[in-house]
């Protein structure tokens, strides 16, 4: 039996929708895998949507929103582009940043509404069912997602891209501007330390552990972890419990 994924898209009310409109009422074809959520722009399409999305099991998510210079908020798919590039980052770390999409449709588009959604539900068939989608659920997986989701939460990298044209595209009090590929290298490392630590703190959520404990469990370099343990200290996320064979032991202290 060929697989029929399930896939979420989120239309700009002003200009996607209304193409998506269009093309139904022209009676464009296209694969009829999609279930639409209207938002009023696609820079309303918030990271964790998506990623509330991918942990139900969803095949895919697109978002469409007005073409660039079109937005009816002036700059909301300027912010679309900045989270989705965000969530593409770290979803990148599970190998699935291909099952999302952002794309530009105008009202007036309704051929190429049709045209995206084929194209896009053919690259989800070809990718095969999400990971999460099955009965058997892989809670590995799940926790690392759940870990990247707190990590697109996280002030630091909403900071980073709330931001990111401020400090690369405007000049600071000295008349320096920040260079983009810099920027670039800045926002990875956030992306990497953030997603780490969260993988830290679940872990830690379940049973407090030393630093050889987390080591071993994430399969990271101790040295790396007790630096971000550190960190999670300083922001008063984890806390010494205990000292066992001369071994710290470390606990999850934030409220969820
Ligand atoms: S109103 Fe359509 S993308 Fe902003």
């Amino acid at each position: 039996m060929s697989f029929e994924p399930r896939i979420l898209g989120f239309l700009c009310n002003w200009c996607s929708y209304a193409g998506a409109d269009l093309a139904g009422v022209s009676r464009i074809q296209y694969p009829p895998n999609i279930r639409v959520i209207r938002v009023m722009c696609s820079g309303r399409v918030d990271p964790e949507f998506i990623f509330k999305a991918l942990k139900l099991g969803i095949d895919g998510v697109i978002i469409t929103g007005c073409h660039p210079g079109d937005c009816h908020y002036i700059e909301g798919n300027y912010e679309a582009v900045k989270k989705f590039e965000l969530v593409q980052k770290l979803l990148s770390k599970l190998n699935m940043e291909k099952r999302i999409r952002l794309e530009w449709v105008s009202a007036s588009e309704g051929n190429r509404f049709a045209e995206v959604i084929t194209d896009f539900t053919n690259q989800i068939k070809e990718l095969g069912p999400s990971p999460l989608s099955g009965k058997d659920l892989d809670m590995e997986l799940m926790e690392k997602l759940e870990a990247l989701e707190m990590a697109a939460e996280s002030y630091r990298l909403r900071a980073l891209v709330g931001r990111e044209r401020k400090i690369t595209e405007q000049e600071n009090v000295y008349g320096e501007k920040y260079p983009k590929e810099k920027f670039d290298n800045l926002f990875d490392a956030a992306i990497n330390n953030e997603y780490i630590r969260n993988r830290i703190l679940l872990s830690l959520e379940k049973n407090p552990k030393s630093v050889k404990d987390l080591a071993t469990q994430l399969n990271i370099d101790s040295k790396e972890i007790l630096n971000h343990i550190l960190v999670l200290k300083g922001r008063n996320q984890v806390a010494m419990e205990d000292i066992i064979e001369n071994q710290p032991i470390y606990l999850n202290v934030m409220e969820r």
